[in-house]
C-alpha cells in the first residue's frame, strides 16, 4: 500500500530550496488523480505553490486549484480571528476583541501563538466536516517552512500540550497533537537531496522528528537525482586520468566525465547513508529544465504513483 494511502496529514519538510513546494505539488497532483480531495496549505506571502498547479496566486480563503485540489495561504491574524469566531461563534465580538490593541500586543507578543494559528488551521481543516458529516478533505499537505523553522512550527503543540493550562487551547492542541504522532492519519515527509550538506542536515532531521517529537516519517524523498552514467569500473577508470590540469577540449571532456562520476559517487554514498534510517525512500530526478511548470510536476507525480 503506498505510504500516504490513508493519511489525513502530512507535513512536508526539509532543509531550504531542497524542493519541499514541488514536491508538495507532485503530491497533491498524484493523491487527486487518485480521486482523493486534497487541500494544500502553505506559510508566507511568496507562493509558488499555485503557479506549479497552474492556479493563481492562493489566497487567505480555500480557493479551488485543480479537479480535487484546493489551497489556501495560512495567515496567522486571519487564522486567529476564525478560530475564535468558531470558539465563541460571535464575529461581532471576535472582531472587536482583535481590534483591541491590548489584544493584538497580547497576540503578537506570545511566543509560538503564530505557529499555532498556523499548523492549527491546517490540522483543522484535516478533521472539518462538510454539512453531510463527511471530512471536507480526504488529505491535508502542509508545505512547511525550511527545517528549523518547520520544527519549530511542530514543537509548538507539544509545548502547549505540556505547559498550557487546561482550556479549549489545550483541548485542541491536545487533539491534535494526538493527531500528529498517529502514524495512521498522519506523517512527516521529509525532502532531501542526494548531497553531503543536505544529507547531514536530514539526518538530524530525521533523529529530531523520532527521538524529540516522536514523529511519524511517511517517507523521504531523495529529490533531484541524477540518472546513472558510469558503472564503477569505469568511474574508477576515469579517476586514474582526471581531474587534468591542460585545456585542451579532450582534457576538458574527460574532466567534466570526472566530475559528473564524482557526483554520481557521491550520490550513491548519500542514498546508502539516508537508506540507514530504515524509512522507505521515494526517488525523484533531476528535471534539466527544473520543475518550474504544471507538466513538469505532472511528470514527477507519476513518480508519486506507486
Ligand atoms: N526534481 C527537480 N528537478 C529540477 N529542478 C527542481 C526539482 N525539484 C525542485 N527543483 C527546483 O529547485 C528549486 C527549489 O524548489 P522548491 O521551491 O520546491 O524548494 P523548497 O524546498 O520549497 O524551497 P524553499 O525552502 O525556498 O521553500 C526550484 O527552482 C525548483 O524548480
Ligand atoms: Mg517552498
Amino acid at each position: 500500500m503506498p505510504a500516504f494511502a490513508p493519511r489525513r496529514f502530512l507535513f512536508i519538510t526539509g532543509k531550504g530550496g531542497v524542493g519541499k513546494t514541488t514536491v508538495t505539488a507532485a503530491l497533491a497532483h498524484a493523491l487527486a488523480a487518485r480521486g482523493l480531495r486534497v487541500l494544500v496549505t502553505v506559510c508566507g506571502a511568496k507562493e509558488r505553490l499555485s503557479a506549479l498547479l497552474g492556479a493563481p496566486p492562493l489566497d487567505s480563503a480555500i480557493s479551488v486549484l485543480a479537479t480535487n485540489i484546493w489551497g489556501v495561504r495560512l495567515v496567522s491574524e486571519v487564522a486567529l480571528r476564525e478560530y475564535g469566531t468558531l470558539k465563541l461563534k460571535n464575529r461581532v465580538l471576535v472582531d472587536a476583541i482583535f481590534d483591541s490593541k491590548y489584544v493584538s500586543g497580547f497576540l503578537s507578543g506570545t511566543p509560538g501563538l503564530k505557529e499555532w494559528s498556523l499548523l492549527g488551521k491546517a490540522w483543522y481543516h484535516a478533521i472539518e466536516e462538510g454539512p453531510d458529516g463527511r471530512p471536507r478533505f480526504d488529505v491535508v499537505l502542509f508545505d512547511a517552512p525550511a527545517t528549523g523553522h518547520g520544527l519549530d512550527m511542530l514543537r509548538v503543540p507539544k509545548v502547549i500540550v505540556d505547559i498550557a493550562p487546561p482550556g479549549v487551547l489545550r483541548s485542541d492542541a491536545e487533539r491534535a497533537w494526538e493527531m500528529f504522532r498517529d502514524p495512521v492519519r498522519s506523517g512527516v515527509v521529509v525532502v532531501t537531496l542526494p548531497e553531503e550538506m543536505p544529507t547531514n542536515e536530514t539526518l538530524e532531521l530525521c533523529s529530531a522528528l523520532r527521538s524529540e517529537l516522536t514523529l511519524p516519517i511517511a517517507e523521504l524523498v531523495v529529490n533531484a537525482l541524477l540518472p546513472p552514467l558510469f558503472s564503477e569500473a569505469e568511474a574508477s577508470e576515469l579517476s586514474r586520468f582526471a581531474p587534468l590540469h591542460e585545456a585542451t577540449p579532450a582534457h576538458e571532456v574527460l574532466n567534466s566525465a570526472f566530475r559528473r562520476a564524482t557526483r554520481q559517487r557521491i550520490q550513491n554514498e548519500c542514498l546508502a547513508r539516508l537508506g540507514g534510517l530504515g524509512i522507505p525512500i521515494r526517488e525523484l530526478e533531476l528535471l534539466l529544465d527544473g520543475a518550474v511548470t504544471p507538466d513538469a510536476v505532472a511528470l514527477l507525480a507519476t513518480r508519486f504513483a506507486v
